[in-house]
């Protein structure tokens, strides 16, 4: 490692993955995630056990993106973590031990937000999209639109105004009594099903905002009353059921940022985040593309879901252009961008 290299340990600790990333002059070298399963039981995250679960993972973790990359702590040039948003016990954990190590070191510390850098994941590999474009950022905790004009320069011109689409995926697998998280089994189960065997309501919002509130409320009654008259409906009407949620999710979805196209008269367009696997959406966005002529951009899976190889991407641009922060800063819940 020469003494011009630029090399940063990254550390990602939102919500329920703790993850550390090395990236050497632009060049993520590996990216190694412990996911947490102790709340798969509860049917959600549950904050609390995330903060433990990151105090247990952390420093393992951490160890394993230094040996694994082959770097030792002396030759970092920076230590990069996500300051929010997030929950605030897990991000606390990846905030405190990074601003320590980054002191230890004397080496300068970056701060980076959680959402900038699912949209810079899209830089990770080749290829990567060409400025203007927009990023549509669907996870469990997110669903924003995002008009990306340079690596740090972003405006969010949507988003979810209650849930977001991989909640709403999750809470009416959860009715449909699949375990947690159930998004990708109503992508399985879809498959089989018929889109439009059920209707249920598309939520309209103003701008390009999103709700995905009224849907899973929807989707409640329906439930209630078709059990009452029926205890085996659901089992009887599995895949139909799972093929119409994800059909009118994926409308919605699809509503909105073809309007924020128009507007913004882009044509590239990016989709992020762990509902990005979602192989109902995949399949209708490169159908949308080919009608629309726009450009479609899907990182790895690796790199939708939470990651700390997305941190270090952000933190290369951020070091390349001096940005760092005191070791007094403290995590933002609510950060924006
Ligand atoms: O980005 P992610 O790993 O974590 C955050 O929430 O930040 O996203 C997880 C979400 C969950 O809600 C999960 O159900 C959803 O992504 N998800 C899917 C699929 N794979 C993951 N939803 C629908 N279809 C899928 N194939
Ligand atoms: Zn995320």
């Amino acid at each position: 490692m020469g003494t011009t290299d630029i090399s940063i340990l990254a550390i990602e600790s939102s919500c329920d993955e703790t993850s550390a990333s090395i990236i050497v002059n632009g060049k993520v070298l590996n990216n190694i995630v412990a996911t947490q399963s102790v709340h798969e039981k509860y049917g959600g995250v549950v904050p609390e056990l995330a903060s433990r679960a990151h105090q247990e993972n952390l420093i393992p973790v951490v160890h394993e993106a230094l040996s694994t990359a082959g770097i030792s702590k002396k030759e970092l040039s920076a230590v990069a973590v996500t300051r929010g948003p997030g929950l605030m016990g897990s991000l606390l954990v990846g905030v405190s031990f990074a601003k320590a190590f980054a002191k230890a070191l004397d080496i300068p510390l970056i701060d980076i937000n959680h959402m900038q850098a699912h949209v810079l994941a899209h830089f990770i590999e080749e290829p990567s999209p060409s400025f203007p474009f927009i990023c549509l950022t669907v996870s469990g905790g997110h669903t924003q639109l995002v008009l990306v004009k340079d690596h740090l320069d972003m405006e969010l011109i949507g988003e979810t105004q209650d849930d977001a689409v991989g909640e709403a995926f999750d809470k009416m697998a959860k009715l449909l009594g699949f375990p947690y998280p159930g998004g990708p089994l109503i992508d399985l189960y879809a498959k089989e099903g018929s889109p439009k065997a059920f209707t249920f309501p598309v939520t309209r919002m103003p701008g390009l905002n999103y709700s995905f509130s009224g849907i899973k409320t929807a989707v409640l009654y329906f439930l209630r009353d078709r059990l009452a008259e029926n205890p085996n409906f659901i089992t009887k009407n599995r895949a139909d059921l799972c093929a119409s949620i994800q059909y009118t999710l994926i409308e919605m979805l699809l509503i909105k940022l073809k309007e924020a196209v128009k507007q913004v008269a882009v044509t590239e367009v990016a989709i992020a985040g762990g509902v990005s696997a979602n192989s109902g959406l995949r399949a209708a966005l490169s159908t949308l593309a080919q009608r629309k002529g726009w450009k479609v951009y899907v990182p790895e899976f690796e790199y939708c879901t939470d990651n700390a190889a997305m941190i270090a991407m952000a933190a290369h641009y951020k070091y390349l252009s001096g940005e760092f922060v005191g070791y007094n800063i403290v995590p933002l819940a609510k950060m924006k961008f």
